[in-house]
């Protein structure tokens, strides 16, 4: 069934929640797979856009990339360069990016990707959809680097966030909240998306940083209810997409990147048939599960985007068997470059360059740090060296979320087993926690949908 043949013109009256608090009736035609056919969303995160405008290849921007978390940003119009490669070869129906679409919040930024993902639409006939991340509005961050310096920026308002991104779910929403930036978007009929928006940014300016926990407001948990009516009456799925975690993915980090009180939005989303939701914020790829009642609800965290392995995840839906299939891809960087005839060695080896990147990165601040500490005295060069490798390696797999196949090999090497007989201190919890963590699959899930 080709794509095109999927898709039915469709006059349909639409529910809309007005933003001045009345609802009313807009007549509007979308673009919709029809009932029974099946449905194929990328779904990516984090894609941390830098807009080229805001910044030279200069010592400032060099050091902010030094001092950073291994996000790619001097590749970041490549990296969507390479997203709309892929998304052409692989024709998914929809794209969800479940926010920090940008660097941080710059208002270059939001426009410049809006340009790129507007380009994907045209030239693939998919269909984008995004919602907000806590780096993307009212970002007290926002910089561009010339030169020796940083400056500040223009960062963009709710409002017009919601303005560049209308033709990406807002200005196709079936249902739109109040309270938030969240809404509630119709790709095919029989499978729905709620898109959450869990950010806080009204504090930003007071603060002087993005708030990094989030929330979904008593408000907006009611109207997760009138979407869950509304899909009910349709019989359609839903699948929820949001910033923050909605289950705890990591021993480690929890505080802001759990979403705040996530029992009350475990129960709407449980109660309104939702089982799956996809989300970032944590750069971690990892897939948890709930139990409440005999019932399972799964939070798919896609990783990074612009972080190493640089993936994605590729998920479908059936409609005769009503099951969704998560699985990831990585990011086609080498063959987007080859394709177009780049000399740049960066991207056509960027697997090599980014993976390099990121491991050295953390391994160089392990070495420092053990290099420092007095407690590592008797160590020689080559044992800190040793253990500063594992503490890189070991990190790269917990964000790749390939520690079921991949720990095995650390923790066979001496630089492990030097840690195990180290001092206690910090970096040796973290090393033989992560080491310890119980293997799972954080790149393959099935999912059977509940009965409509
Ligand atoms: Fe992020």
């Amino acid at each position: 069934m080709s794509y095109i043949r999927k898709l039915a013109i469709l006059p349909l009256l639409l529910l809309l929640s007005s933003c001045n608090g009345q609802d009313e009736v807009q007549q509007q035609t979308q673009f919709r797979i029809q009932s029974g056919h099946d449905l194929s969303i990328l779904t990516t995160t984090d894609t941390h856009y830098l807009s080229q405008s805001l910044r030279d290849l200069g010592p400032a921007f060099t050091r902010f990339l030094a001092a950073g978390d291994g996000k790619q940003l001097g590749y970041s119009n490549e990296m969507m360069e390479a997203l709309g490669y892929d998304i052409g070869v692989r024709k998914p129906d929809a794209v969800i990016i479940s926010g920090d679409l940008t660097n941080n919040g710059e208002k270059a930024s939001h426009k410049d990707l809006a340009k790129h993902l507007r380009q994907i639409e045209q030239d693939t006939g998919t269909r984008v959809y995004v919602i907000p991340g806590n780096h993307d509005i009212q970002n007290p961050w926002a910089r561009r680097f010339k030169d020796q310096h940083q400056y500040s920026t223009d960062s963009v308002t709710a409002k017009e966030f919601r303005k560049i991104y209308g033709p990406f779910g807002y200005d196709e929403a079936l249902l739109t909240d109040e309270d938030s930036l969240s809404y509630l978007a119709a790709p095919s009929d029989d499978l729905w998306l709620l898109m959450l928006d869990t950010a806080q940014y009204g504090n930003n300016k007071e603060l002087g940083n993005p708030q990094l926990d989030g929330r979904v407001r008593a408000s907006t948990l009611k109207w997760i209810d009138k979407c869950g009516e509304m899909a009910a009456a349709s019989g359609a799925q839903i699948v929820a997409v949001m910033h923050h975690s909605l289950l705890d993915h990591s021993d480690f980090i929890q505080e802001g990147f759990t979403v705040n009180d996530n029992a009350e939005v475990i129960d709407a989303l449980l109660r309104n048939g939702i089982r799956t939701t996809f989300s970032g914020h944590i750069h971690i790829q990892d897939i948890s599960e709930y139990q409440q009642d005999g019932e399972s609800i799964y939070d798919i965290a896609d990783s990074a985007l612009s972080v190493y392995p640089h993936q994605y995840g590729l998920l479908n839906y059936s409609s005769a068997n009503q099951t969704l299939d998560y699985s990831t891809a990585k990011l086609g960087m080498e063959q987007w470059a080859a394709a177009s005839g780049s000399t740049d060695d960066n991207l056509l080896h960027f697997n090599t360059y980014s993976e390099a990147n990121f491991t050295k990165r953390s391994a160089s601040r392990s070495y420092s740090r053990l290099s420092e500490d007095p407690a590592y005295a008797s160590y020689t060069d080559a044992e800190r060296k040793a253990m500063a490798d594992v503490v890189g390696r070991l990190n790269e797999i917990y964000f790749a979320g390939t520690g079921s196949t991949d720990n095995a090999a650390v923790i066979a090497s001496e630089g492990y087993r030097l840690w195990q007989s180290a001092p206690a201190g910090g970096t040796r919890s973290y090393v033989l926690g992560l080491s310890a963590r119980e293997p799972k699959n954080n790149h393959q899930l099935h999912v059977q949908l509940p009965e409509r």
